[in-house]
């Protein structure tokens, strides 16, 4: 058998040699089965493999035995026998495994088959690939081979940044190869995409009307399975003029403190900002410095006097624009900030308290409040004038000296060195009960008053709430129903508050 095998070997040499283009000469070579034809033990497969990697794309028959295996790629013998035809050093021939039939001591040549190896694969290696028996009648299995190929991007619409202005629409291409055909992602580095979605895919991102918010590293990512996903970045800059903003319009502080004033300016490129008092241009003396930290631009105002105080504006421009922040320095008071509960534990008085913040101390408080006006027109309004009630919708004012025990001070810490939280209270008496009123309140100190406070509303006990509940046991605002709470929500409600106006007044007149 083995002599037999290494001459069918040569011929299968010499053949090849004398026309290796067009050789066919398998057919011819036929060797005559000593029994059973031989059938393959493995099937044609289909194999899918990475570019770059190495495949083995197996043959091996039964029963092993003196029949001569080919491999061919369309008309091309790769192998014929133990012999590798073709010169493509990425290909050899591996022999089976060791079976049960090499325990006859017969090595390699009687094995059952050989398997072909290809290293390096490339996508032009992708095919069919036959393995064929010498037999009279060929047998032949065929692998086919699918090289998959990484996905790789070979066209960016962007290379360097994309500048666009405020407002154009931009559009962002990727196009990419690779087997399987990629699909192309876009995301955007430590944000989601201006459509608000974390990723989009196709092979463009159009992203309209671009503002500031928009710019950005914009990044697409094809990906098909295969190794690892190809990506690019476009870094998109949108130029726009200066927009503005104050951190506190209005920055309370005190003489011989330190203030600073602060613009958050946004603009593309980057700004020069210029800040004034009034109309005059500040430079950097002793008294002021300017400076910036990212889009945080702060003037300081070292050591506050009097002259200080007043209107300043931050001025910013690039080559797209312009833009002002306007803020005022003063020495008077915080907006007051009232603290006491929305129902009374009375039903005709209130503790009112509030606290503001100021450097200097307060010298006298305002103090308004009137029942609060209802908005309903017609029968609540005639109801007043008939039952000759004077429905009072002007304020009750209360002047408060600032100093004394009750104004308690609280030093605050930073953006406010050195103000205080001061805390202030009055108990208004002579109030109806069942009654919503509104409240503000006004603070002087040396520098003048500062701004009236936004309203408070309160709302005074009713007089069933007594029996009802126990004031010391519950806080009088879980123990009411709605409709308690409620005034002159009813026809019934109007009329009691009314009667209990009478009362007040009657008590009153003794
Ligand atoms: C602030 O200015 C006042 C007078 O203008 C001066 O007496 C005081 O020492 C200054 N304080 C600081 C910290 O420079
Ligand atoms: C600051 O500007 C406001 C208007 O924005 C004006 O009412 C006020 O008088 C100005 N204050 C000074 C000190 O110029
Ligand atoms: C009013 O409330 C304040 C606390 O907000 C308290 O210190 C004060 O004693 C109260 N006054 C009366 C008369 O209840
Ligand atoms: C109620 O009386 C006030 C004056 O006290 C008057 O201005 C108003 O028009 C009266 N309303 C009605 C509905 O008569």
């Amino acid at each position: 058998m083995y002599v037999t095998c290494l001459g069918l070997i040569n011929l299968v040499v010499l053949t090849w040699s004398v026309d290796a283009q067009h050789y066919q000469g398998l057919n011819d070579l036929d060797i005559l089965p000593e029994g059973k034809p031989p059938s393959f033990v493995t099937p044609g497969q289909t194999y899918r493999i990475a570019a770059g990697s190495t495949v083995v794309l197996p043959c091996r028959i039964t029963p092993a035995g003196a029949y001569v295996l080919a491999w061919k790629r369309g008309i091309a013998v790769l192998t014929a026998g133990p012999v590798k035809v073709t010169p493509d050093p990425r290909v050899r021939l591996l022999p089976s495994p060791v079976s049960t039939s090499s325990l006859t001591g017969i090595p390699e040549l009687s094995g059952e088959g050989y398997s072909l190896e290809l290293k390096d694969v490339r996508p032009q290696d992708a095919g069919d690939y036959v393995c064929q028996i010498g037999t009279m009648e060929p047998r032949e299995i065929t692998h086919t081979l699918e090289i998959l190929v990484p996905p790789r991007i070979h066209y960016v619409s962007h290379t360097g940044p994309l500048e666009v202005l405020q407002g154009a629409t931009v559009k962002m291409e990727c196009r990419a190869s690779g087997n399987p055909v990629p699909t192309v992602a876009w995301t955007r580095k430590n944000n989601v995409l201006p459509s608000g979605e974390r990723s989009v895919s196709g092979l463009s991102l159009v992203i309209q009307r671009a503002d500031r918010h928009s710019a950005g590293q914009y990044q697409c990512s094809a990906d098909n399975g295969v190794g690892q996903p190809d990506t690019r970045h476009i870094t998109l800059n949108v130029l726009y003029g200066p927009e503005v903003e104050t951190e506190r319009a209005t920055v309370h502080t005190g003489i011989g403190l330190e203030a600073q004033l602060v613009c958050i300016v946004h603009a593309e490129p980057a700004p020069q900002v210029l800040w004034f008092k009034d109309t005059a241009q500040l430079g950097t003396t002793e008294q002021h410095a300017a400076h910036a930290r990212g889009n945080r631009y702060t003037l300081v105002i070292r050591n506050v006097t009097s002259a200080d105080f007043g209107n300043y504006s931050c001025v910013a421009s690039n080559s797209h624009g312009k833009g002002r922040g306007q803020l005022t320095l003063t020495g008077t008071a915080g907006l007051a900030v009232f603290d006491s509960p929305p129902l009374s534990s009375e039903k005709d008085s209130y503790n009112v308290s509030w606290s503001v913040n100021s450097h200097a101390a307060i010298t006298e408080y305002r103090l308004f409040y009137r029942q609060q006006p209802h908005h309903h027109h017609g029968h609540h309004v005639e109801m007043y004038n008939n039952t000759k009630f004077t429905y009072r919708n002007d304020w009750n004012s209360v002047v408060l000296p600032g100093a004394g025990v009750v104004n308690v001070q609280f030093p605050l810490p930073p953006p406010y060195p050195g103000v205080t939280r001061q805390r202030m209270f009055y108990v208004i008496k002579s109030l109806q009960p069942s009654t919503t009123y509104e409240a503000r309140v006004q603070a002087k100190n040396q520098h003048g008053w500062n701004k009236l406070s936004p309203i408070f509303h309160f709302t005074t006990r009713s007089i069933e709430m007594e029996n009802m509940v126990e004031p010391s046991a519950q806080p009088a605002v879980y123990g009411v129903s709605q409709q308690g709470m409620a005034p002159f929500s009813s026809g019934v409600r109007e009329q009691f508050t009314s009667a209990s106006v009478i009362l007040v007044l009657v008590l009153k007149f003794f």
